[in-house]
């Protein structure tokens, strides 16, 4: 059954005329060839790789050995979950835990008060922060920075509709980010009592940095001072030590209660009188759309916001350079000269893959106490048929956009406008991108059942199963050109061991494995899973599996890479009749958590 992000995920939003007609059959033959020729497929890859100069791996890297006993498809499913039989696993900060140890204990249904000091629900990207007192210490203690996508109203508050403020303060307080501080004592993981633990939901005070700030976009009459984060699916980190939380669906949580047309850009973004049905904007004005004096709050969420993990007093910053759309995760990349890179997909059919990249070496900016992540241009993909690609870039020095927005801050507000107009390729719900460390970019395209025109980099017309695709950029990620290829068609797993289907959050590790986790519906009734795959001979493991209705999603590591940390997120979709999972503390209703996995040999994760 698809959860709620994803049937609100399967609308099509782009009006545009982006999507490529030509030659698509040609093309799309000359995929299937190399996807099925005798050469496998990543050494056709990486034949078309060497035969381009400029793209020699940025750094050689030792592609992955992937050893592990793959769990079998017949044990893929059920109300529990399942695991390679080399792997352990242990269930860690389920919904509704305290963020410190002396912290109000979970209760059900929720309450506001308890909840803003507890772990949110439907946890997603996150990314463990090693201890830096020294490097052994870190495999063992760190803080992990979690997200929040969504929880339903059901599921939170036991009852479809909120029928107060402090109902909606509750179902605002289980979304955001949780940064927990954890510890691993006699081979379990705790969370232990740091000092830059901390809850940051809906309400929090953040600021805003980079070229929208102090616009009139993100001005309400109201004047009311920015608050909160919303709809936090993938995420990122850089190198610097900050995390990175993206905004995915954020207009699901805005309705009306007045007489409202939508504008051009609030249905381009997908705005409606009724939203996901949460009824936030029935007690808390800041989410009707209607209400005049809060015209523009809806323009406050779609961000990549950076958060320290280490200092609880920051406010977190919404970095508006980095554009505003449904966004996924942000794979951060240290370019040419230093310039950092993030890479980011807007996950709606037909919508787009972007990149940031900085003016300037990212230690020279920090030094003068700038941001790397608030100078810089913001480009949109799009992908020729013959395997190249162009970045296009979005800013006032694009003469195609200079007519049409008045400012970087409305190009950067209105980031999917901006990149209909300069011509992007539609792609099918780009999902998480994680780099390599050969320098290779990967995207999930989880699915586009609505797609009925072929084209190269999306081959499949309908692609209700999903594929993954890369690339590499020239001038080691600074480039406005690239090369891509197809990874992985998920169809073609099909009817094998190696069967997956909807990737959606990836993870390459330093050694070119990459983890895949899916959210959709699987071959032969297996819940969905974490996979590993062999970026260069292609074969693909199975780890992992969650239980009923839920999806895996969150990959992260210790340093030593000993220890995995994913995240099941819509476990059982909050119906008890599917999964009591995780059934600790004498309650039954499914929790989304935390699944920490090792090796029982203590071996590296994945290998
Ligand atoms: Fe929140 Fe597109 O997954
Ligand atoms: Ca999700
Ligand atoms: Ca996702
Ligand atoms: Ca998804």
């Amino acid at each position: 059954m698809k959860s709620l992000d994803e049937r609100m995920d399967d609308a099509i939003l782009n009006p545009t005329e982006n999507r490529p007609m030509r030659d698509v059959v040609r093309v799309a033959a000359s995929r299937r060839k190399i996807l099925q020729g005798g050469m496998s497929l990543a050494a056709g890859f990486m034949a078309s790789k060497s035969a381009l100069g400029q793209r020699a791996p940025i750094v050689p890297f030792n592609p992955g050995l992937i050893g592990f006993t793959p769990l079998p498809r017949v044990q893929a499913t059920g109300s529990w979950p399942t695991i390679s039989e080399d792997y352990q696993f242990q269930v860690l900060i389920p919904w509704g835990d305290p963020v410190l140890p002396d912290g109000p204990a979970f209760s059900y249904p929720a309450n506001a008060e308890e909840q803003a000091d507890q772990i949110g629900i439907g946890h997603d990207g996150m990314w463990f922060f090693p201890d830096a007192d020294d490097p052994e210490a870190g495999n063992r203690k760190g803080m992990l920075a979690v997200n929040h996508e969504f929880g339903s109203n059901s599921h939170v508050l036991g009852k479809d509709d909120p029928e107060s403020l402090e109902d909606v303060r509750c179902s605002q307080h289980a979304h955001g980010v949780s940064v927990v501080g954890i510890q691993r004592e006699e081979g379990v993981w705790r969370v232990y009592n740091a000092c830059g633990a901390r809850r940051i939901h809906v309400n929090t005070a953040v600021t805003f940095s980079g070229p929208a700030t102090g616009s009139e976009f993100l001005e309400t009459v109201a004047g009311n001072a920015p608050q909160g984060t919303l709809n936090n699916c993938g995420s990122g980190f850089t190198p610097w030590g900050t995390y990175l939380t993206c905004e995915e669906n954020f207009q699901g949580y805005f309705g009306v209660t007045l007489s409202w047309n939508a504008s051009t850009a609030q249905s381009r973004y997908g705005f409606s009188e009724n939203g996901f049905g949460y009824g936030w904007h029935l007690f808390d004005k800041r989410f009707d759309l209607s209400w005049p004096a809060f015209r523009n709050e809806e323009n406050r969420f779609g961000w990549v916001v950076e958060i320290d993990p280490y200092n609880a007093g920051q406010r977190p910053v919404k970095r508006t350079a980095l554009g505003r759309f449904k966004h996924e995760s942000a794979a951060v990349a240290v370019g040419k000269d230093r310039r950092i890179v993030v890479y980011m997909g807007d996950d709606q059919p037909f919508d787009y893959i972007y990149k940031f990249v900085s003016s300037e070496d990212h230690v020279k900016l920090r030094h003068e106490g700038e941001s790397p992540l608030d100078h810089g241009t913001l480009y949109v993909a799009k992908f020729n048929d013959n395997f190249t690609g162009e970045w296009l870039e979005l800013s006032m020095d694009n003469a195609s956009l200079s007519s049409s927005f008045s400012s970087q801050a409305e190009i950067v507000t209105f980031a999917r406008l901006a990149a209909d107009e300069v011509g992007a390729t539609p792609m099918d719900r780009p999902e998480w991108t994680s780099v390599g460390p050969d320098g290779t970019i990967y995207c999930a395209l989880t699915n586009n059942s609505s797609r009925s025109t072929a084209d190269g980099a999306n081959p499949q017309a309908p692609n209700p199963d999903g594929h993954i695709i890369s690339w590499v950029d020239d001038d080691m990620h600074v480039g406005t050109t690239f090369e891509w290829d197809i990874f992985k068609l998920a169809s073609d797993t099909h009817g094998t061991e190696e069967s997956f289907s909807d990737p959606d959050s990836i993870y390459v590790d330093p050694d070119g494995r990459l983890f895949i986790g899916t959210d959709g519906g699987q071959q032969d009734r297996m819940n969905n899973q974490l996979l590993v795959a062999d970026t260069v001979s292609g074969t693909v493991n199975r780890l992992f599996a969650g239980v009923y209705d839920d999806e895996v999603t969150g990959i992260t590591m210790t340093p030593n890479r000993r220890t995995l940390f994913v995240n099941l997120q819509h476990v059982g979709n909050g119906n008890i009749n599917r999964t009591d999972f995780p059934a600790i503390g004498g309650h039954r209703v499914p929790r989304d958590a935390t699944i920490v996995i090792t090796r029982k040999d203590g071996g590296i994760v994945g290998s």
